[in-house]
């Protein structure tokens, strides 16, 4: 028999969504989704279908697209919520159930109101309700790990009598310890006479850092299900760490011995994609995905690494999908070199991609001496968003200063006219988007603005991402450029053009249903 295998379900675009500055559009959802797939997760937690329109929509969409996943959504241990739930799943190749029930004293007195045996009876019936629906129903108990283990045992043993094929016990506010959690979980296995017929499942949170500790010590008294996100992203301090959990196990089989079926070269790109599209970057020093995670700065360890890597470094960077920089092309390379360069960093572009890239490959060309991987995924993220260029950046001229406001002058393209005009502001880029509204009529205000290097040197192209309140929505705006002033225009404007495109949407919407 050969290790067990511990099914990875990623939680990134439910739980992980929820932490502040993370939500997405359903577009980056699916962009997302497409990207756990190819990871290799086993179940992706869509959303929380009830919570809002946006959210079922999200679900929906990633339910019909995605064949290989089981895909599941959230809801209360209520009928209303397990049906929603169930529309917006039902096209899924593999749908799941995943509805929730507070088991802990605090909770039920507090937030539900409710005694041990009333919310007994309402998890037996969500749970009822569901599997009648579906035949892959999750339940979790939360706040399992501040609930009562007797009770916990009980509500455990009824839900599986009721149908729950995976029984998840949340540690909901990151409390647990190793081995009080190792403890909890063993007291299931050893005291739950129906146990068997379930998948224990465990979903931790990092309140005291202690996440994947709390996962892996689960893992080792019998949890075959980890609950996780990308970059460890998720509510407060965030939920274990898909990437540390997968790496943990990998490295340290040997006290480890199980297996999950993530493809780990793809963590790095699924890191990286989610960090550009929600703007959050792990911290530099954050486990494997870190942008230092790899670097050996003193002396005695790069000595060491170049004798030999396994002095310093307990995985590659290779492992994960981390590629050593390195200078890749030049303004003399051609289509195929480009092509053949994205390939092997794991792009696979169509002919009119490959043509896109190609002119913004040779346009950096002219501005930049090196061109490294990072540019050159930098630049394919820019360009080939799917929201139509509705208003296109000619030109931006800014001056601006230590003394007194800056002036913009700003030329844009827009169906076959370029029209230009001025602002001003009390700095570069308030005058930028002041003479971008008067064009453009669409007035926003910017809540959050960020500037990041994607490579090396004073040339390097910057990624601009901004947040933009637009008529009430927040819209993300991104471009890269080696010029800030550049992407900083390119940036609003592609939050000007995503409110103009939801704009057109509802519009169309409307139209069909009157
Ligand atoms: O933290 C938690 O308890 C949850 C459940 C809904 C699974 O996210
Ligand atoms: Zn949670």
């Amino acid at each position: 028999m050969g290790p067990a295998r511990i099914r990875i379900f990623d939680t990134t675009l439910r739980d992980g969504e929820q932490s502040p500055g993370c939500s997405m559009h359903l577009e980056e959802k699916l962009r997302m989704a497409l990207q756990l797939e190819r990871l290799g997760v086993d179940i992706i937690e869509a959303g929380f279908p009830v919570a809002s329109d946006g959210d079922f929509e999200a679900v929906s969409a990633i339910a019909k697209a995605l064949r290989q996943p089981i895909v599941a959504g959230l809801c209360r241990a209520l009928p209303a919520d397990i049906d929603r739930a169930w529309e917006a799943l039902k096209e899924a190749a593999h749908p799941r159930i995943h509805t929730f029930l507070a088991t802990s004293d605090i909770h039920l007195e507090h937030k539900l109101r409710l005694s041990r045996e009333e919310a007994m009876t309402m998890a037996v019936a969500g749970v009822r309700h569901a599997r009648a629906l579906c035949p892959d129903v999750e339940f979790s108990a939360e706040d399992a790990t501040r609930t009562e283990a007797s009770y916990l045992c009980k509500v455990i043993e009824a839900v599986i009598e009721a149908g729950a094929t995976t029984v998840n016990i949340p540690d909901t506010v990151g409390y647990t310890t190793p081995t009080e959690y190792f403890q909890l979980i063993r007291t299931l296995v050893e005291q739950v006479p129906n146990i068997e017929r379930a998948v224990i499942s465990v979903h931790c949170h990092n309140d005291l850092g202690l996440a994947v500790a709390n996962s892996l010590a689960a893992i080792e008294a019998g949890a075959r299900q980890v609950e996780c996100t990308v970059n460890g992203i998720g509510e407060r301090a965030g939920n274990a760490a898909l990437e540390e959990v997968v790496m943990a196990l990998r490295v340290r089989q040997d006290r480890l011995p199980y297996v999950s079926g993530i493809r780990t070269e793809e963590i790095a790109k699924s890191s990286q994609l989610l960090s550009n599209i929600t703007g959050v970057h792990p911290q530099p020093n954050k486990a494997i995905v870190g942008k230092n995670a790899f670097a050996h700065e003193s002396g005695i360890h790069q000595h060491g690494v170049l004798r030999n890597r396994a002095t310093y470094e307990i995985m590659t960077p290779e492992s994960v999908g981390v590629k050593v920089q390195h200078i890749v092309l030049g303004k003399h390379s051609g289509r195929a070199a480009l092509a053949q360069r994205y390939q092997e960093l794991g792009y696979d572009l169509a002919k009119p991609e490959l043509e896109k890239a190609y002119k913004l490959f040779t346009k950096l060309c002219d501005v930049k001496k090196e061109v490294f991987e990072e540019d050159l995924v930098a630049i394919l993220r820019d360009g080939l968003s799917d929201i139509p260029e509705t208003w296109k950046l000619r030109l931006a001229q800014v001056t601006a200063g230590t003394q007194g406001y800056s002036h913009a002058l700003v030329q844009l393209r827009h169906a076959e006219q370029e029209p230009s005009g001025t602002g001003h502001g009390d700095g570069p880029v308030a005058a930028l988007v002041d003479a971008i509204a008067g064009l453009t009529s669409v007035r926003g205000e910017i809540l959050d603005f960020q500037v990041r290097a994607v490579s090396e040197g004073s040339d390097a192209v910057g990624e601009v991402f901004m947040k933009v309140e637009i008529e009430g929505a927040l819209l993300t705006g991104k471009a890269a450029s080696t010029d800030i002033i550049e992407g900083s225009a390119r940036a609003y404007l592609n939050a000007v053009n995503k409110a103009l495109h939801a704009r057109q949407l509802k519009a169309s919407r409307q139209a069909v249903t009157a």
